[in-house]
Parts: structure tokens; sequence; C-alpha cells
């Protein structure tokens, strides 16, 4: 459980430090507020700054609703072994599938993909994926 969650916490720590690497360097600087989508957009005040000859404008960006996790009380082990590399919409995005063809997806995810799935999880993580996303 710990695990994943703590690649998760450093990935998040290097993305926002890259983010302000960048906007340093960069010699016109951009005003990007951020909002989450459910957010009001009634609630954007447009703003401008001029000064020597530049103008910056902010804007809006409606971010993607969260859909990091995987929902229910059966996704402990889906949660903690398959949320280093991709989101669970990633995953619940795809097709649904039977039972053999989930199995031979955690699979290649660990031979192929060096994903580091507890060998004890495997059962739990197929049904979650079985009962969640079986064939339609
Ligand atoms: C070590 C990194 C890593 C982990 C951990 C990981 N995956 Fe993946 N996963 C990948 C990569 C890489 C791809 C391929 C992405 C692409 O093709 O663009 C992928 C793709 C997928 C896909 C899309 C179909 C496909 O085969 O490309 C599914 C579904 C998926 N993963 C499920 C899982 C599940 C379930 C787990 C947990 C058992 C998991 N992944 C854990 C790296 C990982």
């Amino acid at each position: 459980m710990g695990f994943s969650r703590r690649l998760i916490t450093a990935g998040a720590v290097a993305a926002a430090g890259l983010a302000i690497g960048t906007f340093g360097r960069d010699t016109v600087p951009v005003v990007v507020q951020a909002r989450a989508a459910q957010e009001s957009p009634a609630a954007a005040a447009p703003s401008t700054v001029t000064a020597a000859g530049i103008t910056l404008r902010s804007v809006s960006v409606d971010l993607p609703t969260s859909d990091r996790m995987f929902a229910g009380a059966d996704a402990d082990a889906i949660n903690n072994n398959c949320l280093a590399c991709h989101s669970a919409g990633m995953v619940l995005n795809q097709p649904g599938f039977g039972q053999a063809v989930w199995q031979q997806e955690v699979e290649k995810m660990r031979a192929q993909f060096k994903a580091p799935v507890d060998e004890a999880d495997v059962p739990a993580i197929v049904a979650y994926l079985v009962s969640h996303k079986g064939p339609r």
C-alpha cells in the first residue's frame, strides 16, 4: 500500500518542481490559473497585467476530474499495485474482458513492464477487473 503511494507523491513533487523550473527559465512568463472542473466558471475573474510592453493575461484551465484511483470496497489490491505508472482511468477506459484476458493483462504488466505487483495480490486484482470491467 505504502509503496505505490510514495511513488506517486514523489512523482507529483518532481512534476511541480519541473513546472516551476520551466516557468523560471522562460523569458516571457505565462500566468496560468489552473482550476478544477467542478469549480464554478462564474468565479473566474479575468485579469491582465501590462509592464514594459508585455501584457500578461490570466487564463482558466479546466482540469479533468480525478479518476486516478480505483473505487470500491474491493479496490485495495489494485490501488496498491497498479497506480505507480498510470491512472485508474487509463485501465478502466479499456474494453471489458473476461477473467482469462485480465489475468494475461496483469501478467503482461508484471513480465513486460516490470510492475512490482505482489504475487499474493494478483487474484484480488483480477477479480476486481472482472467484476468492474467484465465482458459487455
Ligand atoms: C511498472 C509500470 C506499470 C505498472 C505498475 C502497471 N502498469 Fe499497466 N501499463 C504499463 C505500460 C508501460 C503500459 C502500456 C502503455 C502504452 O502502451 O501506452 C500499460 C498499459 C496498461 C493497460 C492498457 C492495455 C495494454 O496492455 O497496454 C492496462 C489495462 C493496464 N496497464 C493495467 C494494469 C494493471 C491492472 C496493473 C496492476 C496489476 C498495471 N497495469 C500496473 C505499465 C505499468
